[in-house]
């Protein structure tokens, strides 16, 4: 019953083809480039395995190379300043997977990248007052100018970063871009057929543009990255992707929505925060420690979401402590449509 013109339909369902092809050359296409990489020594051992014959294997690093070269060729809608803020990006974390960047330099590198983004931004710069403030406020919409372009460069910053510290566990880097994809899609599809007004369809249309290849190209990569992992996305992957996400919620004009999406990476970011600032020194990894008798993984002091979950659970397996993460991440993004729900009335 959505309505979406037959016009819209048309490059969506084109964008879809394109993007299933993505999809089989990305799985044809990452035993090749993960043997390349491995003889050039771009690899690193899978740590929550350490003492096990699987952790002494070399494990090909950064294969979110793939999936953003074919991204890029399945992606073909006119916003350059866009794709070149994601093709910066990709290039500084593929950068970064070959030089091994000390990580409090990593944390800035998507301040360098969103600026091209921020350069070229053209767009509104207004927030729509909730309907019960007006009264008290005495006004409807609200520009905010500069204010709101910080707010989009510190998002951009944001969706990189947190995503790549969410991480070292087999398949949870791809898995939560997997779910976050997947509810902007099904947000993007429902918010064309509820609006009417074609001006407000457009930036979900193109938010459509960017997230199929996205998440058709990672269902790729994720299929080789799923426990136990046969190949490492790498820095490249996460900033690719999580920059893409950012310049979705920013141009497609939900970014409050993607931020609820977020949920667990702004829980993990929360618990982080003491040793991102330095207050509590932080360890190149912040992992699990691995039990050789049991073969579970148990949580250590490191403030992380991961850690959080086994304190409170119990030691479990690293696939089914990734399982349980991206369950949570599906019920923070069902909950996010639940508020959106009960929330409506207050933006109409
Ligand atoms: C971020 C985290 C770090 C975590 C790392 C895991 C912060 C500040 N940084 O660092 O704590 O340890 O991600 O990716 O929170 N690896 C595994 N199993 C996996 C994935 C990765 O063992 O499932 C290991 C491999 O040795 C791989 C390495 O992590 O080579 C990749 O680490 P990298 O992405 O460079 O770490 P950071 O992003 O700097
Ligand atoms: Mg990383």
């Amino acid at each position: 019953h959505y309505s979406i013109d037959s016009e819209f339909r048309r490059s969506i369902i084109i964008n879809a083809g394109l993007s299933l092809a993505g999809f089989f050359v990305t799985v044809r296409m990452i035993p090749v480039v993960a043997r390349l990489l491995l003889r050039r020594g771009i690899c690193g051992l899978d740590i929550n395995k350490e003492g096990t014959p699987r952790g002494n294997v070399k494990v090909p690093e950064a294969l979110g190379i793939v999936v953003a070269l074919v991204f890029f060729v399945v992606w073909h809608a006119p916003y350059y300043a866009a794709i070149a803020c994601v093709a910066f990006m990709t290039l500084l974390g593929f950068v970064d997977d070959g030089l091994n960047v000390p990580w409090r330099v990593k944390l800035v590198l998507p301040s360098i990248a969103a600026l091209s983004l921020l350069m070229a931004y053209t767009g509104h710069t207004t927030i729509v007052i909730p309907k019960p403030l007006v009264p008290h406020i005495g006004i409807e919409i609200l520009d905010l100018g500069w204010i709101y372009k910080l707010y989009m460069w510190l998002l951009a910053i944001f969706c990189t970063n947190s995503i790549n510290i969410h991480a070292g566990l087999n398949g949870l880097e791809v898995g939560q871009t997997v779910v976050i994809t997947y509810a902007i899609l099904i947000h993007n599809i429902m918010q064309i057929g509820t609006l009417t007004d074609r001006q407000y369809k457009l930036p979900h249309v193109f938010s459509i543009y960017f997230v199929q290849p996205l998440l058709a190209t990672s269902l790729a990569l994720f299929s080789y990255n799923w426990y136990p992992s046969s190949v490492f996305v790498g820095d490249t992957y996460t900033y690719f992707a999580g920059m893409t996400l950012a310049v979705v919620g920013i141009l497609g004009h939900f970014s409050e929505t993607l931020l609820i999406f977020f949920l667990p990476q702004v829980l993990n970011f929360l618990l982080s925060l003491p040793q991102l600032s330095g207050y509590i020194p932080c360890p190149r990894h912040r992992l699990p420690r691995f039990n050789h008798q049991t073969g579970l993984l148990t949580g250590t002091n490191d403030g992380t979401l991961i850690n959080f979950f086994l304190r409170n659970l119990g030691p479990k397996s690293e696939k089914s402590l990734c399982i349980y993460l991206l369950v949570f991440q599906g019920i923070a993004c069902g909950f996010c449509f639940l508020l959106r729900h009960f929330l409506a009335g207050w933006y109409k």
